[in-house]
């Protein structure tokens, strides 16, 4: 008994003395830097920075409170029931009992010396350096108040022969007032909003938008190039990599922008990368969604579910979710053909202001004859605080009051293969009775 005792009072001397020795400059900037000085630094989404001591020291109790109940770094996906993400973000427990125990002694600075610059934010310039081509957005007008509509711009390429993008990187402009942005190519001859016109901002009914010839397949309609969400980093494809943008196509940027009390003007920018060498392997975004749900009022857990089914052999690099703010929870399932199953992606608690794209560490293999089913919760009860109306009953549409259940997937196959690799349950159809308004 005595003998316990005195162990564990050692134990506890041990502990503290090394905890009363955790610094900033020593113990805490590292960690900073490495995982959380990305967002928090002027221009960037985190709501202050945090790249020196006397940032961070009127913070570190609101830093402790963040990083030991997890809620920073920001990271929705369960990581026991997924497969290992590349771009995770959470702090080891170790880091974790680094930064509390910083807060807890008196948050000192340590020994005063110069500290490594924070990694270069984007908003500095390219992290992926000169693009090869620059598309605008060319100075959206963000009004002070009010919906800002869904707002497309088409803008041709004006290419001599096919090429292959080997990576594609935003700057985004006026970060707090954007939601998110996608970037669509649009092959030649695709019905895709076939009525837009060139280079001006327009908004495309729901019908134009839901358009589509017979038979035409999606890869000739329109494929996602890259999408802008909180949080984005570039992040390429891989080597020998790369999306083909044929001769002819044009780029459809879909713009989501927030109202904030002030009038705006943005003038983000899409960065190209051409690849010197054809890929050996094509990059292809393939988008399974259900637009059919009808989400009754009140109801707290509404199931939405829809497939993607691999005729040919493909890689699956990258998922992302993307529900509104009745999202609740989001999974990705594969189901091989000789009848195993397991989950890909597990996002038990999601969150609408995080649109974050995960990168599978190991590129996953789906034979011909897989299915990926995405299944999709909504919250359309009173218990959900982000619920703007429990009374309303929610279908398909833009805006964050409506709902989506889309999961973005990127797969590789070979690049010379052809190109028609998924059939999908469902493609986003106009709502019925929709006939040109937005709303
Ligand atoms: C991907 C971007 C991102 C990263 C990485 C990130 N943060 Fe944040 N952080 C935000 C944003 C955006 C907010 C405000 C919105 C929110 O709370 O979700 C925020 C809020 C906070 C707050 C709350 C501020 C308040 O007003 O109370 C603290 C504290 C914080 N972050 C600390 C950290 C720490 C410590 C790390 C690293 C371990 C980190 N963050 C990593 C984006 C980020």
């Amino acid at each position: 008994m005595i003998h316990s005792m005195r162990v564990c009072l050692l134990t506890l001397f041990v502990l503290s003395a090394s905890a009363a020795d955790v610094t900033f400059t020593r113990d805490v900037y590292p960690i900073l830097r490495a995982n959380c000085s990305g967002c928090h630094q002027a221009g960037e989404i985190g709501p202050m920075p945090l790249t020196t001591y006397a940032e961070a020291r009127p913070w570190a109790a609101a830093i402790r409170q963040a990083v030991a109940t997890r809620t920073m770094p920001p990271w929705h996906a369960d990581a026991a029931s997924s497969h290992r993400i590349a771009n995770a973000r959470a702090l080891t427990e170790a880091e974790v009992r680094t930064m509390t125990s910083w807060a807890d002694t008196g948050a000192k600075q340590g020994p005063v010396k110069k500290v490594k610059a924070p990694e270069v934010a984007q908003a500095e310039g390219w992290r992926l350096g000169k693009p090869d081509l620059i598309v605008r957005v060319n100075g959206f007008k963000i009004p002070a108040s009010g919906t800002v509509e869904y707002t497309f711009l088409v803008t041709p390429v004006e290419l001599k022969e096919d090429m292959w993008i080997e990576a594609a990187e935003w700057r985004i402009d006026k970060r707090q007032s954007l939601h998110h942005m996608n970037a669509f190519i649009r092959p030649p001859g695709s019905s895709y909003i076939g009525d837009a016109p060139l280079n001006t901002h327009y908004v495309a009914s729901k019908n134009e938008r839901g358009a589509r010839r017979p038979d035409e397949l999606e890869t000739n309609r329109r494929e996602l190039l890259v999408g802008y969400e909180p949080g984005y980093r570039p992040i390429g494809w891989g080597e020998g990599r790369g999306k083909l943008l044929r001769k002819g196509s044009d780029i459809v940027f879909e713009m989501h922008y927030n109202t904030n009390g002030r009038e705006l003007v943005d003038n983000s920018e899409l960065g190209i990368y051409f690849a010197k060498t054809a890929p050996r392997e094509r990059v292809l975004s393939i988008t399974p969604a259900d637009s059919k749900f009808v989400i009754p009022p009140g109801d707290g857990n509404y199931r939405s579910e829809a497939q993607a089914q691999f005729t040919s052999p493909v890689k699956l690099i990258s998922m992302q979710p993307h529900m509104h703010l009745r999202g609740k929870d989001f999974r990705i399932d594969a189901t091989y053909a000789d009848g195993r199953h397991e989950t890909l992606l597990n996002v038990p608690r999601y969150d609408f202001r995080w649109q974050t794209t995960y990168f599978l560490r190991d590129p996953l293999a789906l034979p011909a004859g897989t299915t990926l089913e995405v299944v999709a919760h909504f919250d359309n009860s009173p218990n959900n605080p982000a619920n703007p109306d429990p009374k309303q009953t929610v279908r398909w549409g833009d805006q964050s009051w409506e709902e989506m259940n889309i999961g973005f997937l990127e797969v590789t196959f070979p690049a010379g293969a052809n190109a028609e690799v998924a059939k999908l349950s469902d493609t986003p159809k106009p709502a019925p009775g929709a006939a040109t308004s937005n709303r």
